[in-house]
């Protein structure tokens, strides 16, 4: 069940109206329910007997400390891909050995940052890769334990930007060149090969083009075992669908389900990276309606706030938090930016007037981490909601905040 309801005609977070959250914090804003993180996270571990697997959340969906706390709390573990993710999942206090280094872009001071906090493994995704590591794993006097992403050569995922597993993207190694880098890294001293992973996109409705990767996984690591190599864990990525207006989508338990099928004669471990399914329908923005001008509903959070429906043409619903109040009518709810790609929703038919605080739903996965300062626009805050408590765990930026890295050249050079 959500835990983002109406009750008497007023939108809740678990027990607290969302309109006191609005008046205490003001808008644009993000809530998020602790209860549906720690129920999509349970939905995906719960299917997992003991040490059978492991969740590795993707971090780059929703990135907040307290979040990234709070599910490392309940045994979670990480996909990172950049040194800003590496720190914040450390400061959250994540357990280094279940954090997963993915990316095509390493740099030398990532590659050394992730050493010196010994994590599980960095997913190589290139041979160039592999071999900077191995020179860096010498230069550091250490054996540093690597998986090979593989590029499983699969057209899925919700939209052409967030495709990732097909030959011409430009994500890990082509199914042909695995057995060679596998080769490459049983004879290096520097480096020792304990997995393979892939990813195929994002927003994945059909079950079979993840049972698919688990066939391709399978058929590697019993290639690879041939030449003499024992592997720890198979990682299938992430990418599982949700509903954002969709009316039926895909179970994380019926996911798990299949790819343990088809990998039941397997011995690695399984790992997941699920994002959105996990911190998707976990938040909300909140928005306010500022002015009426004809057809267009003009609110105060715009394509900085949340770029997706603007980047990828995502439909998100949008409700008013007190219903029953406002008369309905077609908007195009547009927002602040100078862009005419700013719009929220089109022909939207929706209860609002001026000085209404909406709901914009499902904004938990790729909302406020993909935020930005466009037109100077100060970003917006985040709220934790737990029962009947809430809490800020990212305040708004400040003006101040908005310049703090510039510098004001006041004299002459
Ligand atoms: N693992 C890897 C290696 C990934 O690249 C991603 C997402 C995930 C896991 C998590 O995927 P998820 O379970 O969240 O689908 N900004 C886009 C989504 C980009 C996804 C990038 N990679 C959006 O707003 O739809």
């Amino acid at each position: 069940m959500s835990n983002f309801f109406y009750k008497d005609g007023v939108l809740f977070c678990e027990d607290v109206p969302v309109s006191d959250i609005a008046l205490k914090y003001g808008t644009p804003s993000y809530v998020y329910s602790k209860k549906t993180l720690e129920d999509n996270f349970d939905a995906y571990s719960n299917s997992f007997i003991e040490n059978e697997g492991m969740v590795c959340f993707s971090v780059k969906s929703l990135s907040n400390i307290s979040i990234l706390r709070l599910l490392s709390e309940k045994g979670s573990g990480f996909d990172i891909v950049s040194g800003g993710e590496l720190e914040r999942v450390i400061v959250a206090g994540a357990d280094p050995k279940k954090i997963i280094f993915t990316g095509i872009a390493k740099t030398n001071a990532e590659i050394i940052q992730g050493i010196k906090k010994d994590i599980l493994s960095f997913n190589i995704e290139s041979e160039s890769e592999m071999l900077r590591i191995e020179r860096i794993a010498k230069k550091e006097k250490t054996i540093v334990d690597v998986t090979i992403r593989f590029n499983p050569e699969i057209d899925s995922g919700g939209h052409e930007y967030i495709k990732t597993g097909r030959k011409k993207d430009k994500f890990g190694i082509l199914l042909d060149g695995v057995l060679k880098l596998s080769k490459y890294i049983s004879s290096s001293d520097s480096l020792n090969l304990i997995g393979l992973s892939c990813h195929i996109g994002s927003q994945i409705f059909d079950l079979n083009d993840f049972k698919e990767s688990a066939k391709y996984i399978k058929k590697l690591a019993r290639e690879i075992n041939n030449t003499g190599i024992e592997l720890k864990f198979l990682d299938i990525g992430g990418g599982l669908g949700i509903s954002y207006t969709e009316s039926d989508f895909p179970f994380p338990g019926d996911l798990v389900k299949d790819i343990k099928k088809e990998l039941n004669d397997r011995n690695e471990k399984i790992i997941l990276e699920p994002g959105r399914s996990i911190s998707g329908n976990a938040g909300i923005m909140l928005t306010s309606v500022e002015y009426i001008k004809g057809k267009y509903l003009i609110v105060d959070a715009g394509m900085n706030d949340l770029i997706r429906p603007a980047l990828y043409g995502a439909k998100h619903d949008v409700i008013n938090v007190k219903k029953g109040k406002s008369k309905a009518n077609n908007w195009t709810i547009v927002g602040p930016i100078c862009e005419s790609s700013d719009v929220l929703a089109k022909d939207y038919l929706l209860e609002a007037s001026e000085g209404d605080v909406l709901a914009v739903k499902t904004a938990g996965a790729y909302g406020h981490v993909m935020s930005s300062n466009y037109n100077s626009r100060r970003k917006p805050p985040e709220i934790l909601v737990d029962g009947n408590k809430f809490k800020v765990i990212r305040k708004r930026e400040s003006y101040d905040d908005l310049i703090k890295n510039e510098v004001n050249i006041e004299s002459e050079f």
